[in-house]
């Protein structure tokens, strides 16, 4: 019986130590997966500060361009950037043993880190690196505690500090407006991440659009057969609503002399 206990309590450790884990509030995005220009935006960026460390293998580029509706040549000049072929996995750039040398673990492959972490997470952590003097890259992130990536997009983002800003009041689960004018009753709350104004390439807003187009690709990488099924869906039931249509004219004519 003891025996039982114990090996029934190894098998739920993992699950204790994730929760055990800090909860931390993750911000919620709504993507949209027949949005091609938003998949296309986050295939770029995923190609250009992305793919040197992280692979999309389950997924080949020409799959990708196919899917996003990206013309062979544009996705040969614009996102391959290894010699890799259009029929290719989208490999990183970088091996796995001597990924895990320079980081200490090896960054992992991103195809299925939608379903795996969710879209709320992923937009949440990419925007969650702040300053940390005391980690090896500077950076730490309050979506993922101690990680061991660099904040990559930070030429983007700018640098992100624990500050105080102007946040919209919440009352039992509901942001607050002014019953007048509509506007967002905000108050200063400290204790949060702020951009330094003026150190990224891109506004607060352009940088979470930005982020939000990644997510999209990321989700569709990870269900790709999803816009598939999508496209497949429509001309069932359009094809159901002619069936109908028959059936019914059928129905009329057996029935006819019966009535
Ligand atoms: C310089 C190399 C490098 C680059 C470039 C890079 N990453 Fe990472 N990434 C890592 C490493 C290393 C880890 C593992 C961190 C850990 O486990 O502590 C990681 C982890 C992650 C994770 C967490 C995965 C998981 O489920 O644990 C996500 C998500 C991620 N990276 C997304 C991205 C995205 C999106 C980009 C491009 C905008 C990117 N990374 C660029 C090195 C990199």
């Amino acid at each position: 019986m003891k025996k039982h206990i114990a090996a029934l309590f190894l098998a739920i450790l993992p699950a204790l130590t994730f929760a055990a884990g800090p909860s931390v509030s993750l911000d919620k995005v709504q993507i949209d997966l027949t949005d091609k220009a938003a998949m296309q935006d986050g295939l770029k960026t995923f190609a250009n500060y992305c793919m040197g460390c992280h692979g999309a293998e389950y997924q080949r580029y020409e799959r990708v361009a196919n899917d996003l509706g990206i013309p062979e040549e544009v996705m040969m000049e614009n996102i391959v950037f290894t010699d890799a072929r259009i029929g290719d996995h989208m490999r990183s750039a970088i091996r796995p043993d001597e990924a895990k040398n320079w980081f200490g673990v090896a960054p992992p492959d991103l195809t299925m880190v939608a379903r795996v972490r969710g879209n709320d997470w992923l937009y949440s952590y990419m925007r969650s690196f702040y300053e940390d003097p005391s980690r090896p890259y500077g950076v730490n992130n309050t979506v993922f505690p101690n990680v061991g990536m660099p904040h990559v997009l930070a030429p983007l983002q700018g640098r992100q500090v624990y500050g105080c800003k102007q946040v919209q009041v919440v009352e039992g689960g509901r942001r607050q407006f002014d019953p007048l004018t509509g506007t967002p009753i905000t108050e200063e709350a400290c204790d949060q991440l702020v951009v330094v104004p003026g150190t990224g390439q891109m506004s607060e807003a352009e940088y979470d659009e930005t982020i939000k187009n990644l997510v999209t690709f990321l989700a569709y990488s990870a269900n790709p057969v999803k816009l598939e099924s999508q496209r497949i869906g429509t001309y069932v039931l359009l094809f159901l609503a002619v069936l109908f249509v028959f059936a019914y004219l059928l129905k009329r004519e057996y029935w006819k002399d019966i009535h």
